[in-house]
């Protein structure tokens, strides 16, 4: 298969900001969203997380901010909507808040989830925050009071984390200014569900808004609370589960691009049958702090990189064999294909639908947190065997 740039059409369409050269345009555009990891140390140590659990499978580092700058020109052409964090914490990067302020200053909406947990802002630290154009941020506090949230949320404060969010949603409201979205994200567990309530008040109270998820508890069963039951009945939707307040101000320091051409979700069609897929290969790009990319967000390590941003160009990754092999294999459901892609080792969870999983809970089980024990020993997930193809 070949995804390289289509060469019929001649016609150049303007997009506010910029000149698309339609017959440039690939059968699957380079994506309009990325996410950037600016640095994978935490100051937390969250049991899910390979981060928190000391099993990145990857050197640990903070991207520069020359490096920052290097990716942020490759991919400004097409970036509408950027993460800005993956598996660590991104306001331990002190170069983080210039870097959002950089993107911001492209038009790219910007998105950062943090445990708000690693100091304390300062006033000045917030006003940089609120002025960066940040678009939202997202406070990860999965609990109502102390005990509850460090169950899963371990070294964290919660009260620092809370007092940070509080202190942002002041700040911006002196400054008149609509962004960033300041959100308290409250993933449901089997230890803070009871909780629902009281974080519902309490953000209420600190006028931010709030949103609940299911904690994906990897097949821990003592993590699951009755919401995840809930949602295997379907009485439980996230989208009904988040509550936005009123927003004041006006949008003083951030002016979004207009949507482009490439933000049309590509998806792979798939067997019947086969009920969903995985379409990040063809929607996103994850670039971590080094400036290496992965094929994803789930899979995490150094033996899963598909190019790199500091010295090939965004056509060269794009295009390149590795992410190819990753979509030519994504598209085509069944038995194992001999891609030799990283998603054809079976590194995540969700790979492991493609490979045709048995139907036995502990294999499942076991198949889902296999990703944390093959990095965790420095090595490919199992199956790989490799190391060309990732
Ligand atoms: C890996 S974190 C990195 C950013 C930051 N350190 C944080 O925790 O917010 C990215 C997102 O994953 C979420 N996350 C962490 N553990 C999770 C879990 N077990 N299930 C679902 N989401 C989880 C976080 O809450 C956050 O929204
Ligand atoms: S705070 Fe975020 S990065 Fe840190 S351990 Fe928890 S989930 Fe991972
Ligand atoms: S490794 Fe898994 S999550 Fe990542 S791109 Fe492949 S199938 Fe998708």
């Amino acid at each position: 298969m070949n995804d390289g740039p289509a060469q019929s059409g001649k016609v150049l369409q303007h997009f506010p900001g910029r000149i698309i050269d339609l017959k440039a345009q690939p059968s699957i555009p380079i994506p309009s969203e990325f996410l950037i990891e600016t640095g994978n140390f935490c100051n937390l140590r969250c049991p899910f997380c390979p981060t928190g659990v000391g099993r990145a499978g990857m050197e640990l580092g903070l991207m520069s901010l020359d490096a920052f700058k290097t990716v942020l020109t490759k991919i400004e052409p097409y970036a509408y909507y950027l993460e800005m964090m993956n598996w660590g914490e991104p306001f331990i990067n002190r170069c983080f808040v210039e870097m959002v302020a950089l993107a911001a200053g492209k038009g790219i909406r910007t998105n950062v989830d943090s445990n708000l947990s690693a100091r304390e802002f300062t006033e000045d630290e917030a006003e940089r925050i609120v002025r960066s154009g940040l678009w939202r941020i997202r406070g990860s506090i999965d609990g109502a009071t102390q005990e509850s949230y460090a169950h899963y949320r371990r070294r964290g404060k919660f009260d620092r984390a809370l007092r940070n969010l509080a202190l942002l949603r002041r700040v911006r409201e002196q400054l008149e200014s609509s962004t960033p979205i300041i959100e308290w994200q409250f993933l449901i567990n089997a230890r803070n569900y009871q909780e629902i309530e009281m974080a519902k008040a309490m953000a209420v109270e600190r006028g931010v808004d709030l949103s609940f998820k299911l904690m994906d508890t990897w097949g821990e069963d003592d993590w699951r609370s009755p919401f995840h039951e809930m949602a295997e009945r379907g009485e439980f939707n996230e989208t009904e589960w988040s509550f936005s307040l009123p927003r004041s101000g006006t949008d003083q320091f951030f002016t979004p691009k207009q949507r482009t051409a490439q933000a049309d979700t590509f998806m792979p069609e798939l067997p019947a049958g086969v009920p969903s897929g995985c379409a990040q290969p063809f929607n996103r790009m994850v670039i971590n702090w080094n400036g290496k990319v992965l094929p994803c967000c789930m899979c995490y390590g150094d033996n899963f990189y598909v190019g790199d941003l500091l010295t090939q160009s965004i056509e060269e990754v794009w295009y390149g064999p590795e992410l190819s092999k990753s979509r030519r294999f994504l598209k085509h459901y069944g038995p194992q294909q001999q891609t030799r892609s990283v998603c054809e080792t079976g590194a995540c969870a969700l790979s492991s639908k493609y490979l045709g999983e048995p139907d036995d809970d502990v294999e499942r089980r076991n198949r889902s947190v296999r990703i944390f024990r093959a990095t965790a020993q420095g090595k490919p997930a199992a199956g790989s065997g490799d190391q060309s193809s990732a």
